[in-house]
């Protein structure tokens, strides 16, 4: 059938509220093909009364007995104990559960484990209950008779109520005492105390500054809602990391501060502990002054206490616990270029054309729903995108060097029985293998996504990992794709229910609201600040914004009843629970799969919502790995939960072409830090909107030094390639060309994380966890322990305000990138930087030895450069580094090199260890940093260097010593002293 042009699908989900807001339209697309657009009331529900905001809402804590403990049992891990109800049921959002079994485990050392569930659970209940291993991470217990410094402690007085205290500085770290235990069929409630002004992080996924504050409530129900501030979006990952300052007296003792950015410099000490709860039912964990509550819908206990002290230990605790990041292949770490509406293969090699002939390096090219006949997953619209243009297109990208990189959404379209031309053999054969969810009477549930009525994968049946591989790898028989963009992943669909049963004679249908480009959703904003910088632009936008409202509409569901619900014994109400969380949705049933969805084995959604998109990351890996026999799966992923790192990276999602998303960019990536994604990055120059030429040149800069490096537009939006000003031309370049000299420093961090767990991305309050000053810090980070990058998050700006951590206590030294010397500044206050245009302000940590690579168009080509070694010294002239290199691209890499690089009294020493990986790439020149005098007696090996490949500068304090004349990586040690 001919697709309307108009007729494309709105953001991969730009907030469901916005585009409802302006489903009201009747839709261009109904013009030729009498397609039928469903009307707006399919996604509409009554509406929930967030218990949060409800002010009739009970509190569990007043009218709720608590349990008692009995039985007391110890074990080889640890201890057992039943408990009971210790009065009558108060029945309030559930059925209270009498009787529950408690395990306490000392899993490894620093992991002690509480768990508390019914003690009769039957096969046919258990998911409501227990996470399957098979589907997430279950920690077990590593170790026996082990010592740990965590120490779990527990008392019946007046109800039961449990204590985690650190032995060593008894510090009490998590702490129910006077806080009721509430353990109903859809309700489970339990807190604990906090200090006052807590320095707290993680729970994500949010939009929301680093360190959470006060009065905050994360709830988890993955929602299609990639945008907005402080509610649930894509994933779900409740883990928090808790650090706490003190100032210790000179007899030992320890005083808790309170963190802030002004306090004075002082002899301040911190510690560190992490707190994983493996419930994956729908949630609101309440932060408030002084006490973290945890209320889920359903699930049970499952804490896992690490024990740190700092934060890299209790990271590494954290992601051997549920998985450590996936390892990347090298070329994913070259730049992306995606956008909605490149319209065919002729399109994308032109935009690569554009990349080489302005200079820039391109990596990948990406496409949108765009590549999909009728947005049906793995079908390629002839028009355009046909299989055999494809093929010779893919074949002159892979011979450049190049890779491409698909989308593939979750929902998979149902053909229109009563139309023989609508045939569509993906769902045939997933159908044939039971591989899709069921409404609760067998049926197949069919809800709505961008090709019309659709069904979802089940993850759970024994046919849907076979099917969905068999999938990728035929498409990938046809379409040589290198890696996966798994999107909508929530699960998203744009109908209340299973609203396609019955109907599919309509389908193909238009989604309920109007796609850009149709006639109600034709105007575009520009950033904040537009006006001032682009007058020209500015000016024939205006008029179309004159009658646009407001950048951020609410949503205005037409249906005004709300709904309450009451518990009802002996049968869960699991699409309207008694507790409401605060889906930003409402109803958990809106812009989502309903939860009474039916797995093959029963489990019903409402079980596994949160886990889908963990679900889809899983068998897409499987996918991959049988596509690609023993390469690293590259997979981008939207909904995660805990552990989605082991299978994939992560991009932001839905942001927009304004400011506030390129500032919330940081502590989003802070965020997936933490938890185990460090392949993260988001839509560079923004996605939803029209950005402009300031904005995108400060964001290409800022994303240069996030690990997943992508440009990324909607439809409709101007055009945000980089190569579309002069000035975001240079201001790419100049950055990349970083990168791209930083790209062995990266790799060698993806391998540090994939092997050992620790972080890539780094917050300020990580790296230097003495300093309390620093606990908020997010306008600024640290990619790896050396590279400090502080960015320009605001528009009409030639400076940026900065801080320095260390320098003026005389710990660190941080040297310029760009003019190689010291940074001196006279305040541990913020500094201000000049940061004009097109400069991003980056420094080198003293005390780093980076080995670094040249600039290329791509990263194959940069992998065959000279290597330069940057040394910075720190305050005593010492320094360190190391380098991994392998083949890049292989799961298990028969070939690896590994280069050992320290510095200690005028004497850089190279140790290489050879494990068959061969570099012979020459070694160009060393260059040191903070060199304060030298006699011109340089030595390579041993051997005097000629004065001729010997510069000193003493006003800048750098020595480059060049003329080696050998390869950097083929002996087993080098050195060089001066
Ligand atoms: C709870 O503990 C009891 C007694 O130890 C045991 O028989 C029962 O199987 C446990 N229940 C579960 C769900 O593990
Ligand atoms: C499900 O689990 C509960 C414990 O919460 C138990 O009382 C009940 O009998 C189980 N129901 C079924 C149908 O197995
Ligand atoms: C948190 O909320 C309480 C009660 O509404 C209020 O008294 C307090 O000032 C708030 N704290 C912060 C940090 O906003």
């Amino acid at each position: 059938m001919c697709i309307p042009p108009t007729w494309r699908r709105v953001l991969s989900g730009l907030s469901l509220a916005w585009v409802v807001a302006q489903a009201h339209t009747p839709s261009a697309s109904t013009t030729s093909s009498a397609q039928y657009t469903l009307p707006a009331s399919v996604n509409e529900a009554p509406g929930v009364i967030p218990n949060i905001k409800d002010p009739q809402a009970v509190n569990a804590q007043t009218i709720c007995p608590g349990y008692i403990a009995s039985n007391v049992q110890k074990t080889n891990s640890g201890l057992t104990a039943s408990l009971t109800l210790a009065g009558e049921a108060c029945n309030l959002y559930g059925t209270d559960v009498e009787s529950l079994n408690l395990t306490i485990e000392y899993q490894t050392t620093d992991r002690l484990n509480v768990a508390i569930a019914p003690t009769y659970i039957s096969a046919a209940n258990e998911t409501q209950y227990f996470i399957p291993p098979s589907v997430a991470a279950k920690p077990e217990v590593e170790e026996s008779n082990l010592v740990s410094d965590l120490e779990f402690s527990w008392s019946n007085d007046p109800s039961f109520a449990f204590e985690v205290t650190r032995k060593s500085t008894e510090d009490v770290i998590f702490s129910t005492k006077g806080r009721k235990l509430v353990f109903e069929n859809q309700f489970v409630e339990f807190s604990s105390a906090l200090p006052e002004e807590y320095n707290l992080y993680g729970l994500g996924e949010s939009i929301h500054a680093f360190r959470l504050g006060n009065n905050y409530t994360k709830t988890y129900y993955a929602a299609d809602d990639g945008a907005t501030v402080d509610v649930n979006i894509y994933g779900t990952h409740p883990f928090y990391l808790e650090t706490r300052y003190f100032t210790e007296s000179d007899d030992g003792n320890h005083t808790l501060v309170t963190a802030n950015e002004t306090m004075p410099d002082g002899n301040y000490t911190s510690q560190s502990h992490g707190v994983y709860s493996r419930n994956a039912h729908g949630q609101d964990i309440l932060l408030q002054a002084g006490g973290i509550t945890y209320r889920a819908i359903g699930g049970s206990i499952d804490l896992y206490f690490f024990a740190g002290p700092t934060q890299p230990k209790v990271t590494t605790s954290y992601l051997k616990a549920v998985g450590l990041p996936a390892m990347q292949q090298y070329w994913t770490f070259g730049f992306h270029q995606c956008r909605w509406g490149y319209k065919s293969w002729q399109e994308l090699e032109d935009v690569v054309g554009n990349y080489t002939q302005f200079g820039i390096p391109l990596e990948t090219i990406w496409t949108d729903i765009d590549w999909m006949l009728r947005y049906r997953d793995f079908e390629n619209n002839p028009i355009g995108f046909g299989d055999a243009p494809g093929q010779k297109f893919l074949q002159r990208l892979h011979d450049g060097g190049r890779h491409y990189v698909p989308i593939f959404d979750s929902a998979i379209y149902v053909p229109n029985p009563t139309d023989s031309s609508d045939a569509y053999p993906v769902f045939e054969r997933g159908n044939d293998t039971g591989s899709f969810l069921k409404n609760p009477d067998g049926s197949l549930y069919i809800g709505d996504v961008w090709p019309g009525f659709t069904v979802f994968p089940d993850w759970l049946s024994d046919g849907a990992v076979p099917w969905w591989t068999d999938e990728m790898v035929r498409y990938h028989n046809i379409t040589p794709f290198d890696g996966a963009w798994i999107d909508m992943s929530e699960i998203s669909s744009f109908c209340v229910g299973s609203c396609g049963s019955g109907h599919l004679d309509q389908n193909p249908v238009h989604p309920p609201f109007a796609l850009p480009g149709e006639p109600s959703n034709l105007v575009l904003n520009y950033p904040e600040g537009f006006n001032k910088t682009n007058a020209t632009e500015a000016a024939s936008a205006s008029s179309a914004l004159a009658s646009s409202s407001s950048a951020y509409p609410a949503s205005t569901s037409t249906d005004t009843s709300i709904i309450r619900t009451t518990p009802t014994p002996g049968i869960r109400n699991v699409n309207y629970p008694p507790y409401a969380i605060n889906n930003v949705q409402g109803a958990l049933d809106v812009s989502a799969i309903s939860p009474n969805a039916t797995h093959a084995d029963g489990t019903l959604e409402y079980e596994m919502h949160n886990l889908w998109g963990h679900g889809i990351l899983k068998a897409t890996y499987t996918a991959l790995s049988a596509v690609f026999p023993d390469l690293r799966p590259f997979i981008i992923g939207r909904s995660t939960f805990s552990g989605s790192g082991a299978f994939a990276g992560h991009w932001g999602g839905d942001n927009w072409s304004n400011w506030p998303s390129m500032i919330f960019s940081i502590p989003q990536a802070l965020e997936m830090s933490l938890l185990g994604i460090p392949m993260f990055g988001v839509d560079t120059c923004g996605f939803a909107d029209n950005t402009d030429m300031e904005l995108c040149n400060r964001w290409m800069q800022l994303s240069a030094f996030f690990p997943f490096y992508r440009n990324h537009n909607t439809l409709s939006a101007i055009s945000q390639e980089a190569y579309r000003w002069d000035s975001v031309i240079d201001a790419s370049k100049s950055a990349m060309a970083i990168r791209f000299q930083l790209l062995p420093y990266l790799y060698t961090l993806f391998y540090h994380a994939h092997t050992k767990g620790h972080t890539v991305m780094r917050a300020l309050a990580w790296e230097f966890p003495n300093d309390p000053s620093l606990a908020s810090a997010d306008r600024q980070f640290l990619l790896g322990p050396s590279i400090l990058v502080i960015p320009v998050l605001e528009p009409s700006a030639k400076s940026v305000e900065g801080v320095f951590p260390g320098l003026t206590q005389g710990q660190e030294t941080w040297y310029d990138w760009y003019n190689h010397t010291a940074v001196s500044v006279s305040s541990r206050a913020n500094t201000t930087i000049d940061a004009p245009l097109g400069h991003i302000p980056v420094y080198v940590r003293g005390g780093s030895v980076l080995p670094l690579q040249q600039r290329a168009l791509t990263t194959r080509d940069a992998r065959n450069t000279p290597w330069d070694i940057l040394v910075a010294l720190d305050k005593n002239g010492d320094g360190d580094g190391d380098l991994y290199l392998d083949d890049g691209i292989s799961v298990q890499p028969n070939a690896t090199l590994t280069a050992n690089l320290t510095v200690h009294n005028r004497r850089l020493d190279a140790v290489i260890n050879h494990g068959g990986w061969v570099d012979g790439n020459v070694l160009r020149n060393v260059t040191i940093w903070g060199i304060e005098n030298t006699d011109n007696k340089v030595k390579f090996n041993g051997h005097h260097v000629h004065q001729g490949n010997v510069q000193f500068d003493k006003i800048k304090k750098t020595l480059v010593v060049s003329g080696f004349n050998t390869s950097a990586w083929a002996g087993d040690r080098w050195t060089l002293e001066w």
